[in-house]
């Protein structure tokens, strides 16, 4: 029987082929997207995280910015916050990524590095009227495919939960000029809380960085109504804190996690293999995981 599966997704979804795609168990991918498809659209949820997953990583070999960095504009901040907030970038990044610790010793340093950015950009009295502005002349960039990616999930009511560690207000500015805001979107993020006359003076909320996702997955990710009665799960990240990221979904069925290595692929690529589902390695686009989509709906 698996030999027969085989071809057929070797048919069905030739994407998988590709050699940027890597699986630990082509058998119990396979397996599981049979059973997503069988099950059909109405059992299917997407949570995905919104950073180098749905945002591309790079682009003619330069980096894309997060939503941090979509920040890091003069209209916004200063040469001064500019320049300790690209320090903290390259003391704190290099950890985040780091396949020789674990994530239990990458949290604190995790909440350190967002904390201590998060202070900064309250100094700077951020005005959300100019948020949009930053977005339009940042080089932020989707990744290709993406409007296929949106407007499919769409069109099937598919609930799609983008759950990022980055700025929620940003990341709603970045999607919403894209034209992909659909109203089956739902995002968990790091909202920025501004006073009456529209500055910024705190962060909303718990803190979300890319080590407790699990956390905000089981108190807000729970309780969403869309949400429930689908226990079939794609999953998207390109962090491995990205996977508990489906922690608050009642009763799971089928769950297929699809792994983005950006960066640091050779130390990594043993790690995600072993962590996701499917890896893709240096690909800028959501080829698979609509491909996947396309087959399952
Ligand atoms: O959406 P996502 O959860 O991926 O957003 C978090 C990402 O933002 C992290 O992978 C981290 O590298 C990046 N980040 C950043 N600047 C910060 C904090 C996080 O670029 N100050
Ligand atoms: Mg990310």
């Amino acid at each position: 029987v698996l030999a027969i599966w085989h071809q057929l997704t070797k048919a069905e979804i030739p994407e998988l082929t590709k050699c940027s795609v890597l699986m630990r168990e082509r058998s119990r991918v396979e397996e599981t997207i049979y059973a997503m498809r069988r099950a059909g659209a109405g059992s299917l949820q997407v949570i995905s995280d919104f950073d180098m997953t749905l945002t591309r990583f790079a682009h003619n070999g330069r980096r894309v910015p997060t939503t941090h960095n979509i920040l890091d504009n003069r209209l916004l901040i200063n040469e001064d916050c500019t320049r300790k907030m690209k320090e903290l970038l390259n003391t704190y990044y290099p950890i985040e990524i780091d396949a020789s610790r674990s994530a239990e010793e990458k949290l604190p340093l995790m909440v350190e590095w967002w904390t201590r950015v998060h202070e900064l950009l309250i100094q700077q009295r951020i005005r959300k009227d100019l948020l949009a502005q930053a977005v339009k002349e940042s080089n932020t960039m989707l990744r290709d495919g993406y409007k296929g990616f949106f407007d499919g999930l769409a069109e099937h009511q598919v609930p799609l939960l983008i759950f990022s560690a980055g700025v929620g207000d940003v990341l709603e500015e970045v999607i919403r000029q894209n034209h992909v805001f659909h109203p089956n979107v739902h995002i968990i993020s790091n909202y920025m809380d501004f006073d009456h006359t529209g500055v910024l003076r705190a962060f909303k909320g718990q803190l979300i960085h890319t080590f407790n996702k699990r956390e905000g997955a089981l108190s807000h990710a729970a309780g969403l109504r869309e949400l429930q009665g689908r226990p079939n799960v794609l999953l998207l990240g390109d962090s491995l804190g990205d996977l508990t990221m489906a922690d608050g979904v009642s009763e799971p069925q089928n769950v297929l996690t699809i792994g983005f290595l950006n960066d640091q692929v050779e130390e990594r690529k043993e790690t995600y293999v072993n962590s996701f589902d499917i890896v893709l390695v240096k690909d800028e686009t959501m080829d698979v995981p609509n491909a996947i989509f396309r087959y399952i709906t």
